[in-house]
C-alpha cells in the first residue's frame, strides 16, 4: 500500500515524461488522454480528503495508468468493431504490463504509480481486471483514476465510437451503458466528480483548445 503523503520529485517527473514520449512515439493518440486523465485526476482526488501535494502526484502518477499498452498490438488496440476474446484478454495484460515496468524500483513513487497501473480497471463490483478484487480492496487512486479514465474515454473519438459531449460522458458514468455500469465506481469518487463537474470540464476544454 502507498504512503499517504508522496512528492513527486523532479527525477520521478522526468521519468514519467521519458515514458509518456516513449509511448507517443508508439501510440500518438494516447497522449491526449494520458495527460487528461492525470489532470483530471488531481482536480478530483482533494475531494475526497487527498492532500494538496498528494493529489498533485497522484495527477503525475496516473498519467502512466496505461503505459503497459505498449506492449498491445496497435492492430488490436485501434481495431474497428468487435475484438475477438484473445484479442480482449491481451488488452486486459496492458494493466499488469504497465505495474510490471513501473516495479523497477522499490521508491514509493514508483510503488504507487505500478499500483495505479495495476488496478485502474478493477470495479468495485468486482467485475473488473485482472484480479477481480472489491470495493476497498482497490486502492483510493486507482479508484479516482477508474472514474477520469471513463470519463476522458467517452469523451474522446476512438475507432469504434465518436466522441461524445460532457453531458453525455457524465450521463453514461451515472446511468450507465451497455459498455459501462455506475457499479464499478465508488460512489463517493463519482459523486464527487459530479460535485465537480464543471470545473472537471472547464479542464478538459482547456486542454483541448490548448492543443488546437
Ligand atoms: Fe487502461
Ligand atoms: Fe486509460
Amino acid at each position: 500500500m502507498a504512503a499517504n503523503l508522496l512528492i513527486a520529485d523532479q527525477q520521478f517527473i522526468d521519468s514519467v515524461e521519458c515514458l509518456g514520449r516513449t509511448h507517443k512515439i508508439v501510440d500518438r493518440l494516447t497522449v491526449r488522454h494520458e495527460i487528461l486523465v492525470g489532470e483530471l485526476t488531481a482536480i478530483t482526488a482533494p475531494y475526497l480528503g487527498v492532500s494538496d501535494d498528494m493529489a498533485k502526484t497522484m495527477g503525475i502518477a496516473a498519467r502512466l495508468h496505461d503505459i503497459g499498452k505498449i506492449a498491445i498490438p496497435q492492430t488490436i488496440l485501434h481495431k474497428q468493431g468487435p475484438l475477438t476474446e484473445d484479442e480482449r484478454q491481451q488488452v486486459h495484460a496492458h494493466a499488469s504490463y504497465g505495474a510490471e515496468i513501473l516495479s523497477i524500483s522499490d521508491n514509493p513513487l514508483y510503488q504507487f504509480a505500478a499500483e495505479i497501473a495495476q488496478h485502474h480497471h478493477e470495479h468495485m463490483d468486482g467485475t473488473g481486471y485482472p484480479h477481480g478484487l472489491q470495493g476497498n480492496e482497490i486502492p483510493l487512486a486507482a479508484r479516482i483514476v477508474a472514474v477520469c479514465d471513463t470519463y476522458e474515454a467517452l469523451r474522446s473519438p476512438r475507432s469504434y465510437k465518436s466522441a461524445l459531449s460532457h453531458e453525455q460522458a457524465l450521463e453514461i458514468l451515472t446511468c450507465g451503458d451497455d459498455r459501462v455500469s455506475p457499479n464499478s465506481f465508488d460512489e463517493k469518487v463519482l459523486k464527487a466528480f459530479c460535485d465537480i463537474e464543471d470545473v472537471l470540464e472547464a479542464a478538459y476544454n482547456a486542454h483541448v483548445a490548448a492543443e488546437a
